[in-house]
């Protein structure tokens, strides 16, 4: 498993391109079942995770291509059956179980497993596509899927007891061929949502109100190929926003999307951390001293849990005391023992996380547990005295595409170590 070696680095200067968006891509691959013809996903970024679907999606029937940021997706013959060795190892495979059901009328795809952060049921999910008239049994960790009438799943009105962004992405799917009108009600509100239902519009799909709490569908009796850009990718450009700061630098983010960081900026200008809009993306500045900040993870437009681990490195760094509240997974914390093991003094209690600022970080071996957490301690080794080794970064390039070449780039010091 390989490691990345972090010195103390900085102050980074200089511009940074953001890649596409990895929570927007996987979404969009499993709901290329859905059309006939040719489709061209442009701004993937080069993950494990979108390999992984590019592999799934060859195993159900499509042939797929990726060539730069370039994907092609053309399906022939179905299969119904995802198989656990792949759907193990990246949970947003079980969004390919809404387009089988659409379009074959059944789908075999084991059952994700949880992960490090959480248990990550998806009850939500397969409410929503029962109420579509699909029924499910669960046999040997497969999630055995049928859709009794014949010309597929029914329009209906769904209300999400919580607004699932994979939930919402997974039956916004399923509704575009569906017969008749589908009303998402409590959806999710996340700009990767927004992107999956562009991506099904360029398809010639009828949807309204994505981006909003109320999604309608109209189905529609075929989709074709279409050419798609993916969004940029919020959450690395929130990741290297923190970068900047904790290093006393000054960042250009190129493709930064500002607007969906919004609540991102927000708290971070709180804590004294400048920024500046300008053509084609964002310059994030170093200002005066950090304070600490309070900060709860909701769903969006609230502040992203995705950006809870990295804000907290941040954290550790500003005057004063900060505050974290994770509402949205229950175990998404690990980072904060490793942190503690360079330096920090982080308290959990429950779910939420005390910071005592100013501490500063002494590299030391750690260990990332998920992708984000890996984050947050190559972020914290660029200010550490010393050298840190992240270990098991394979969490780490399921997210970010080149991170230590991008990092390197405008001044860090990471090297990647074969173990
Ligand atoms: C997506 O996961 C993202 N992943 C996550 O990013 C992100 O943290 C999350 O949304 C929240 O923004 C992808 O898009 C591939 P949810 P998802 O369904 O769809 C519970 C990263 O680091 N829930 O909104 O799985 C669930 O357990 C990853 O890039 C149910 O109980 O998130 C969690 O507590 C991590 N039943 C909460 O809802 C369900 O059927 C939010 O989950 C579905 C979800």
């Amino acid at each position: 498993m390989d490691t990345l070696i972090v010195e103390k680095s900085g102050p980074l200067h200089g511009t940074i391109t953001v890649s596409g968006s990895k929570n927007a891509a996987l979404p969009i691959l499993m709901a290329c079942i859905l059309p006939t013809g040719r489709i061209v996903l442009e701004n993937v970024p080069r993950l494990a995770d979108i390999h992984t679907s590019c592999k799934l999606l060859s195993i159900l029937g499509c042939h797929t291509t990726f060539e730069g940021d370039t994907v092609t997706v053309e399906c022939g013959t179905l299969n119904p059956h995802a198989p656990y060795e792949l759907v193990k190892t990246m949970r947003a495979s079980v969004l390919c179980l809404g387009p089988l059901l659409a379009v074959l009328g059944e789908a075999r795809v084991s059952m994700p497993g949880g992960c490090a952060i959480g248990a990550r049921p998806v009850d939500i999910h397969l409410s929503g596509l029962e109420a579509m008239g699909a029924s499910f049994e669960l046999a040997e960790g497969y999630i055995i899927g049928r859709v009794p009438r014949p010309g597929g799943l029914k329009g209906a009105h769904i209300v999400l007891r919580f607004p699932s962004v994979g939930a919402t992405e997974h039956l916004l799917t399923a509704a575009a061929l569906a017969e008749g009108e589908t009303i998402i009600e409590n959806a999710a509100r996340e700009p990767e949502v927004a992107d999956v239902a562009g991506f099904l519009i360029a398809c010639g799909a009828k949807i309204e109100g994505h981006g909003t709490s109320v999604i309608r569908v109209q189905g529609v009796d075929r989709l074709r190929g279409a050419t798609y850009r993916v969004m940029s990718d919020r959450i690395e450009a929130g990741t290297f926003m923190v970068a900047a700061p904790l290093t006393g630098g000054e960042l250009f983010l190129e493709n930064c999307p500002v607007r969906e960081l919004d609540a991102v900026i927000q708290k971070m200008r709180e804590m004294g951390v400048g920024f500046e809009e300008r053509p084609g993306g964002l310059l994030v500045k170093s200002g005066r001293e950090l304070v600490g900040v309070e900060v709860e993870t909701l769903p969006y437009p609230g502040f992203p849990t995705d950006m809870q681990a990295q804000m907290t490195t941040l954290m550790c760094h500003a005057k004063g005391l900060s505050m974290v509240e994770e509402t949205i997974f229950e175990n998404r914390f690990m980072h904060v023992m490793e942190l503690n093991r360079m330096g920090a003094e982080i308290k959990v209690k429950g779910n939420a996380a005390i910071v005592k600022g100013q501490r500063g970080f002494t590299g030391a071996p750690v260990m990332a547990s998920d992708l984000r957490a890996s984050a947050s301690l190559v972020l914290a080794g660029l200010a550490a005295e010393g050298r840190t080794v992240v270990e098991r970064i394979y969490h780490l390039d399921r997210g970010y595409e080149n991170i230590e070449h991008k990092l390197n780039a405008v001044g860090a010091r990471i090297t990647r170590a074969k173990s």
